[in-house]
């Protein structure tokens, strides 16, 4: 679609709000993201990767299920709902659809009852849109999902539009942020930042020499250049080490702290990835 959809209207203003601090924050801890997108692998499902990051979760796809409106039966709502009980982490992620959440979304709340209960739960919302202006959106998205927060004693930890707040909203899930939202996201200082210089040896540090293609080699920028990365993460948990700059599939994880050769750089837009010899990507999210 061409143009804006709010072409016309009138500018709204931010409303306050107010946000809880998580309570989930280990690696181990049960995700679940309930996509209220018709798009099983659309812009707010790929919206949700990019929070999560390198953190497990089960997406739950409302466009899968069968939810009526609320008054002609109950459809597939308890499959639904039984899933978000099951989790410590729940991150819903709408489309903007005329300036508010989903269909979806709205059906599946107007069914819940109010002695159900999903209390001690994080909540986080995302929120996926054409335009960049969504402050009536996230207004309409914010009273409803916190009331909902509020009734069923879940600790509302943010709403993310833009790249900076979901990358906000993933240190928050990682116990990585600052209680103040506003702070930059840099990582943690390191405790011995001036003293990578023993690398940990990566596992074939003698044979950099053939490294797998990646799956889209026009769209990356790949220069050699070697050096030492450190991983800056969460202490405790690692990152993924993928077979290409892509990160579709990884082998096995390099904890936070450790320091490795890197040989090669591959840039496309805003992502850095490093490789740590042959088919081994590290994201540079959490490598430098
Ligand atoms: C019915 C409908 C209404 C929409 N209304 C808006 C809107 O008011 N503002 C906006 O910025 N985008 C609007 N969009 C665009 C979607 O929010 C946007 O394309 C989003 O990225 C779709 O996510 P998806 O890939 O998960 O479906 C609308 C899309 C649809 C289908």
């Amino acid at each position: 679609m061409s143009g804006s959809w709010a072409a016309n209207a009138r500018t709204v203003s931010a409303a306050p709000q107010t946000f809880a601090e998580p309570h989930h924050t280990n690696a181990s801890d049960r995700r679940v993201f309930l996509n209220a997108s018709q798009n099983v692998n659309g812009n707010t499902s790929a919206l949700a990767k990019n929070l999560f990051g390198n953190l497990t979760y089960k997406q739950v796809n409302l466009a899968s299920y069968n939810i009526p409106q609320v008054g002609q039966g109950d459809g597939d709502f308890s499959k639904v709902w039984d899933q978000l009980k099951d989790a410590d982490v729940i991150v819903i992620g709408t489309p903007v659809y005329w300036s508010n959440m989903s269909g979806y979304l709205k059906t599946f709340i107007d069914h819940l009852q109010i002695n159900n209960d999903l209390a001690n739960r994080d909540l986080y919302m995302i929120v996926q849109s054409s335009d960049s202006d969504q402050t009536l959106a996230i207004n309409s998205v914010y009273g409803t999902m916190n009331r909902v927060a509020i009734r069923f004693n879940m600790n509302f930890v943010g709403i993310g539009q833009t790249t900076e707040q979901i990358n906000q909203l993933h240190n928050k899930m990682i116990g990585n942020a600052p209680s103040n939202p506003t702070t930059p996201t840099t990582p943690t200082t390191p405790t011995n930042p001036t003293t990578p210089s023993e690398p940990t040896t990566p596992s074939n540090p003698t044979t950099p020499s053939v490294p797998s293609t990646p799956s889209t080699p026009d769209s990356w920028t790949i220069t050699d250049k070697k050096g030492v990365g450190r991983v800056y993460y969460t202490p405790g948990y690692g990152i993924n080490v993928w077979t290409n700059p892509d990160g579709s599939t990884f082998t096995k994880r390099i904890n936070h702290g450790t320091s490795w050769k890197y040989f090669k750089i591959a840039k496309k837009a805003n992502k850095t990835m490093y490789n740590l010899s042959g088919n081994q990507w590290v994201d540079g999210a959490y490598f430098r």
